[in-house]
């Protein structure tokens, strides 16, 4: 186990430290498992975003669904973004958050006609529409509302992102978006759907990716389409590259926004039209840790486990998706390496951060962070085996403060208190 920096995330000393607090000093306070969080390193990404697309007009709608905490929200929005909203719940969070309805964009690939219904109340940028059958109910609401529903198509570009197989969505085989002759199709007769205007273009073909290839790939497809559309007679306003770039959690060496800057401007300089960006995982993956305490130190012939009290149902990737998560300690104590898993007390053994991992021998009531857990951590996060979620906490500069306290067993009960309170269960 080397010891490594993540971010903000580095050693003073023998101390793991977030800018200038010490997260034993946060952990002590508000006990683990706990999400601690760098609002310098949520900046310092998205100031490298903006300024690496600096010479193209664009926008950054940042996809609430890797960190949906109203305060992570409210820094990026503090910061200029607007939202990618996936859901009327995100919606809601973000507007919680002081986000207006037109900073907002809604995607998804099954919305309901309530979330449909919501966005356009709301007066959202624009709509991503995933089928023909999604573009006739948005058609349809936005007609019984007296409105124009402002869409962007999603096209399927057909472009392998070579990311783990459940989270590529650009593959004609996933059931994301158009494809391409079908979305030439649709925006050809786009007087069929009267209540609809056609605004803009779009594509998402993946997350966690580490190459530019697949994204020069992908937007190239997509201007064909964009400039069919625009010979057609339609002028798109906005471009939609979506999300997915990718960050380090182990020795990946995943491309920068300037790298992906130099490699698809040429193409995005053509279009007379608004680039949006709806990163999620670059701007927030590493600006987080789960912060767990050893309960148990387990040792078989030849076996080694470190139980710890933070489990899958806090931090879902290693068991969903196998990926790695560094693990490393809170305080160096020059002890020799032992090769260990790092497991949780859920029942499964799916329930693990770490399997057959050198880490530095541990003691009991240790403290371990599971690095860059800042994106699609507490959002997937589930009370599974009851146990409840844990709280959230954002370090700035030498300060910290607490941004969503650990649940109560009341949360747990919170939706069968009528029938608790009625003694009929
Ligand atoms: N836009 C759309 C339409 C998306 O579906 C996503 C992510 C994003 C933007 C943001 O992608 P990012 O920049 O964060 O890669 N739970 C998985 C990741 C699922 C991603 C879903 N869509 C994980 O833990 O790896």
């Amino acid at each position: 186990m080397t010891p490594d920096s993540y971010g903000d995330f580095h050693y003073r000393g023998k101390k793991l430290f977030c800018g200038d607090v010490c997260i034993e000093d946060i952990a002590h306070q508000f006990g683990t498992p706990v999400y601690i969080y760098s609002a310098g390193h949520f900046r310092d990404q998205y100031s490298a975003f903006t300024k690496a697309f600096k010479k193209i007009p664009h926008r950054i709608f940042y996809a609430v669904k890797s960190n949906a905490n109203l305060s992570v929200i409210r820094e990026f929005h503090q910061l200029g973004a607007g939202m990618d909203v996936n859901s009327e719940g995100e919606m809601l969070r973000a507007m919680k958050a002081g986000v207006k309805g037109n900073e907002m964009i809604l995607t998804g690939v099954g919305k309901s006609a309530a979330e449909i219904r919501a966005g356009l109340e709301q007066g959202v940028t624009m709509i991503k529409a995933e089928s023909k059958d999604e573009l006739a109910l948005i058609d349809r609401i936005a007609g019984e509302m007296g409105l124009t529903a402002p869409v962007a198509i999603r096209v399927n570009p057909d472009v392998n992102p070579r990311t783990h197989p459940y989270i590529s969505t650009g593959l004609s085989e996933n059931k994301f978006g158009i494809s391409k002759p079908l979305a030439l199709n649709i925006y050809k007769n786009y007087q069929e759907f009267p209540n609809i205007r056609f605004t803009g273009i779009d594509m998402h073909i993946g997350s966690q990716i580490t190459a530019t290839a697949p994204f020069k790939e992908a937007v190239d497809k997509l201007a064909e389409v964009y400039f069919e559309v625009k010979r057609g007679g339609l002028h798109l306003e906005h471009f939609d590259i979506g999300g997915g770039i990718g960050i380090r959690y182990e020795d990946e060496t995943p491309f920068t926004p300037d790298g992906l800057a130099s490699v698809i401007s040429p193409t995005l300089k053509e279009l007379d039209c608004d680039i949006f960006f709806e990163p999620g995982r670059y701007l927030t993956g590493n600006g987080g840790i789960l912060v767990v305490k050893v309960l148990y130190i387990k040792e078989a012939e030849d076996k080694h486990f470190i139980v710890t009290d933070g489990a899958m149902n806090d931090l879902l990737r290693p068991s969903i998706y196998d990926a790695y998560h560094h693990v490393q300690p809170l305080t160096l104590r020059d002890q020799p390496e032992v090769v260990t898993d790092v497991v949780g007390p859920v029942c499964e053994s799916g329930d693990f951060f770490t399997r057959k991992r050198a880490l530095q021998t541990p003691e009991h009531n240790e403290l371990l962070a599971v690095m860059s857990a800042g994106a699609y951590g507490m959002v997937m996060s589930s009370n599974y085996n009851a146990r409840r979620r844990v709280p959230e906490v954002m370090v700035d500069g030498n300060k910290f403060r607490l941004i969503r306290s650990r649940e109560t067993y009341d949360h747990l009960l919170y939706d069968e208190a009528d029938l608790l309170n009625g003694n009929s269960i």
